[in-house]
């Protein structure tokens, strides 16, 4: 039990920029307390102590704003980020290394009992706030679902789902190797804006232009050809652009 916690305090410390260190992890996140209140509700659950598990889990919801039913599969290093108004359904799993922030809704579409109604996070998914998914079916490993993102079917691993309906934005070819890094909040793990990677990649367009440009007017004025129109204009200065889309 504690080899588990010693575990998920350094994964928390790992994946949190904000957290300091192992105490103010421990007494200061509710999503650590609630998955190891989870722990003993899901052995209460399985245990033949139904009406403990659901019990405990009502106790975690209060102290901490996150219910988990005690059905539900919690995987290792599980990391509830805030937590605020998370819920996890009965027949949800979740894989291990998911990190998953506040608002979070692992819910079922269908009122058939003692089925599996609740989706299936594989290992390292990562759930964006406000996200919901709704359904048994499964996301794949390293995916990532996007802030307020409503996902109604089954999510490739390593693919960026966003929207309402949720669709896929990104397939990462790199999924399923365990030594991928974990993308904080679930953005890409060189950190470049797309923006800034757009204008960096026009600023060259422009230079590649420039010097083209330059190299037809040496010919045809090589081959004597009138460019009396073709007046020299400012040079584009790169290294100065670049540095303004930094
Ligand atoms: C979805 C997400 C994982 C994508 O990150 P990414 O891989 O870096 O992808 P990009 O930012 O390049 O976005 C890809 C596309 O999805 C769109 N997009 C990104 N996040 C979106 C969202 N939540 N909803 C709708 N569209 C979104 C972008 O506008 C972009 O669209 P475009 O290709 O038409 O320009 C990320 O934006 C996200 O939502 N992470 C969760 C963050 C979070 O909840 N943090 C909580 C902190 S407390």
């Amino acid at each position: 039990m504690f080899r588990h916690l010693r575990q998920d305090i350094r994964s928390i410390i790992e994946r949190d920029p904000a957290a300091r260190n192992g105490w103010e992890v421990l007494t200061c996140y509710p999503g650590l307390q609630a998955i190891v209140m989870h722990r003993a509700a899901h052995w209460c659950w399985t245990h033949g102590l139904k009406w403990l598990g659901r019990f405990l889990s009502y106790l975690t919801r209060w102290l901490t704003a996150i219910e988990i039913h005690p059905g539900a599969v919690i995987g290792r290093r599980v990391f509830i980020d805030h937590g605020f108004g998370v819920v996890i359904g009965e027949t949800a799993v979740v894989g291990d290394d998911c990190t998953i922030y506040q608002g979070v809704t692992l819910g079922g579409t269908s009122l058939h009992s003692g089925t599996k109604r609740h989706p299936t996070l594989e290992r390292g998914v990562i759930v964006g706030a406000g996200a919901k998914i709704l359904g048994a079916f499964t996301v794949g490993e390293y995916a990532k679902v996007g802030s307020n993102a409503v996902v109604v079917k089954p999510v490739p691993a390593g693919a960026t789902a966003v929207g309402n309906p949720a669709h896929i934005v990104r397939k990462d070819q790199q999924a399923g190797t365990a030594s991928r890094l974990f993308a904080a909040y679930g953005v890409t793990t060189t950190g470049d804006d797309p923006l800034s990677k757009a204008l960096h990649s026009l600023i060259a367009h422009a230079e590649a232009q420039e010097q083209q440009i330059e190299r037809i007017t040496a010919a045809l004025k090589a081959a004597g050809l009138p460019c009396q129109d073709l007046q020299p204009c400012a040079k584009v200065d790169t290294a100065e652009l670049n540095k303004l889309v930094e």
